[in-house]
């Protein structure tokens, strides 16, 4: 039987990059389930749609795939790789928008649950530990103020071109997480019986070790 840890929380709480150093100090696979709903909204901004039958309609022909390379996770669309290109604000707001579809999501869930059947990983989402994986072996909540995160996720666009404003990354946040939260189907929250992780004050690498302490705390590892 694999290892599953599910990771959940807010946009910009620091999941990805903690998920990932903790995945690789365990020896387990990061699956970054984002990535997964960027793609989506990066095919449908391609093809201009927008209405929820017709993104249904043309679902079957995005073939999304994940390859890890160096415990790296490259996500496949239709063949190309465009783990690079779903990296943008535009694409970051259509995903929170397409992810309140649930054919999306019904069409994400195999691919989610098939990757954890076989593998030790540690998964992040928002849906993890209450739709995904709710049988994960360990959940944890991860969060941080609004204003953290936003401070955070600016600083990390701060060298790429067009960096959007620290007001504007605050205002993109504080909306998506309204979007998460209240969406009809997997909305946002923390699972029944997940440990609360709140990094406002945490550096990363307390952050990380929080993580690690819980995994070995509750799972021995
Ligand atoms: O990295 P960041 O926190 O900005 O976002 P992400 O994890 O890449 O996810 C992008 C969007 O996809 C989120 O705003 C969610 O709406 C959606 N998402 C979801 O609904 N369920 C997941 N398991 C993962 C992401």
């Amino acid at each position: 039987m694999s290892i599953n840890i599910a990771i959940d929380g807010p946009a910009g709480a620091g999941k990805s990059t903690i998920a990932r150093r903790a995945a690789a100090r365990l020896g387990f696979i990061y699956v970054d389930t984002g990535a997964l709903y960027r793609t989506v909204a990066l095919f449908c901004t391609r093809r201009g749609l927008k209405a929820e039958e017709e993104i249904g309609a043309a679902l079957p022909e995005a073939e999304i795939s994940l390859r890890f390379a160096d415990g790296v996770q490259h996500v496949i669309l239709n063949g190309e790789d465009v783990s690079e290109l779903i990296r943008t604000p535009e694409i970051s707001m259509a995903a929170s928008t397409i992810a309140a579809i649930g054919t999306v999501r019904a069409y994400l869930f195999d691919l989610q649950q098939q990757i954890a059947k076989t593998e030790n990983i540690l998964m992040d989402g928002r849906d993890i530990g209450t739709v995904v994986l709710p049988q994960a072996d360990l959940k944890i909540f991860l969060t941080a103020d609004a204003e953290e995160r936003a401070r955070r996720r600016h600083k990390e666009l701060a060298e790429k071109p067009d960096c959007p404003s620290y007001e504007a990354i605050l205002a993109d946040i504080i909306q998506r997480d309204e979007q998460d939260r209240t969406r009809a189907v997997a909305p946002l929250k923390q699972a029944e019986d997940a440990v609360l992780v709140d990094t406002t004050r945490l550096s990363l690498d307390e952050s990380v070790e929080a993580v690690l302490d819980l995994c070995k705390e509750r799972l021995g590892l």
